[in-house]
């Protein structure tokens, strides 16, 4: 099988290239990204073939690539809640704009997608927990910038959706829910804005101040990347078309925890590093208004939880790692990958 990977140097793109050479022996894939440092693992390989590239503008190798290729997996994306409330159009231009294109090489080509969609199209949904065929999708008003990752999303798996339906567009949607590991933003450099787990991770190894967004009562439910990725090969196996045409919930519903409790289980888990024992009292915890923090445009989601059943049903998948134990690995990761001065 012949995969191509725009974004592979992300972080789902990166731990999908890693597993899928170390785990498909026959499947070859072509990649491309802005850079390559988290692919050390796969350039050089034989079955691994890397550019370098914008795909906003090497449109011509894309077209290309996806003919050749069997499947294509789309990584492109801005998924960081302060750039959509910070910047929501450069949200809807890659994320949508951008990747409609590569949809639609898809179709006329006649290649399977398989495309990210995310749990963030079920927005405020009251249902607990989402289910792909019933949930409805509920977000807030137009000045609630926060929203534009969702709807870009949404319009894309309606998109691809009726590709299927009225042009026989071979796809397979996958929504993460909160996915973390190794890789997921960058925690040595200082600023605000990556995803909560690095951003906590961030704040405690510089020894600042852990913000809880709106008081931490908010909860998501966390999925370590080597389950995720491991649902994801079983998405592109797509044993017997069991994936063809479906849309996955990717996430732990037993994994759950308030972001203050996170906060607490990361504090004490890096307290356990070497170096790092005084961090409970070196690290204070104070609460921020959402608008404060990201800007009037945001808007938050209490409650997140993932019905699974389709991707046990169809893939034969089930999360096993523990929360506690993914966050262990991710401290280690990024403390083994210190940047030397
Ligand atoms: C995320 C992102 O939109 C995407 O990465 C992704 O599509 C999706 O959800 C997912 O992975 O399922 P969200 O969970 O709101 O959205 O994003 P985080 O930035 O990880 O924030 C989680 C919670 O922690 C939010 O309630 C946020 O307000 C809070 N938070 C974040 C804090 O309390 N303090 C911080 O410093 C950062």
């Amino acid at each position: 099988m012949k995969l191509l990977i725009l974004g592979a140097n992300g972080f789902i793109g990166s731990h999908a290239s890693d597993y899928i050479l170390k785990h498909r022996p026959d499947w070859r894939i072509a990649a491309m990204d802005l850079s390559d440092g988290h692919l050390k693992d796969c350039l050089g390989h034989k079955h691994f073939s890397f550019k370098k590239g914008d795909i906003t503008k090497e449109r011509t190798w894309i077209e290309a690539q996806v003919k050749e290729c069997d499947v294509v997996l789309p990584l492109v994306a801005i998924a960081n809640p302060a750039t959509y409330v910070k910047n929501p159009l450069a949200v809807f231009e890659l994320d949508f704009e951008a990747n409609l294109e590569i949809v639609r090489h898809c179709v006329r080509y006649k290649k399977r997608i398989v495309f990210p969609s995310t749990s963030e199209v079920y927005g405020m949904s009251p249902d607990i927990p989402y289910n792909e065929e019933s949930s409805r999708l509920v977000t807030g008003p137009i000045a609630k910038e926060r929203w534009i990752y969702s709807c870009s999303k949404q319009m894309m798996d309606r998109v691809i959706y009726a590709y299927g339906q009225h042009h026989g567009l071979q796809f397979t949607l996958f929504r993460p829910f909160n996915w973390f590991g190794p890789r997921l933003d960058s925690v040595w450099e200082e600023g605000k804005a990556s995803r909560v787990v690095s951003q906590f991770l961030s704040n405690i190894l510089h020894k600042r101040g852990i913000v809880l967004v709106g008081g931490g009562a908010q909860k998501r439910c966390f999925l370590y990347i080597d389950d995720a990725i491991r649902a994801l090969a079983s998405i592109l196996d797509n044993k017997n078309g069991c994936a063809d045409g479906r849309i996955f919930n990717i996430g732990d519903p037993d994994s759950e925890a308030s972001i203050a409790e996170l906060a607490e289980m990361m504090l004490y888990l890096v307290g356990a590093c070497p170096g790092y024992e005084n961090v409970r009292s070196q690290v204070k915890i104070t609460t921020v208004g959402g608008e404060a923090h990201y800007g009037k445009g945001y808007q938050d989601v209490d409650r997140r939880v993932p019905d699974i059943g389709n991707a046990k049903k169809h893939l034969g998948w089930t999360p096993s790692v523990s929360l506690r134990d993914g966050l262990r690995q991710t401290i280690a990761y990024y403390l083994a990958n210190r940047p030397t001065a």
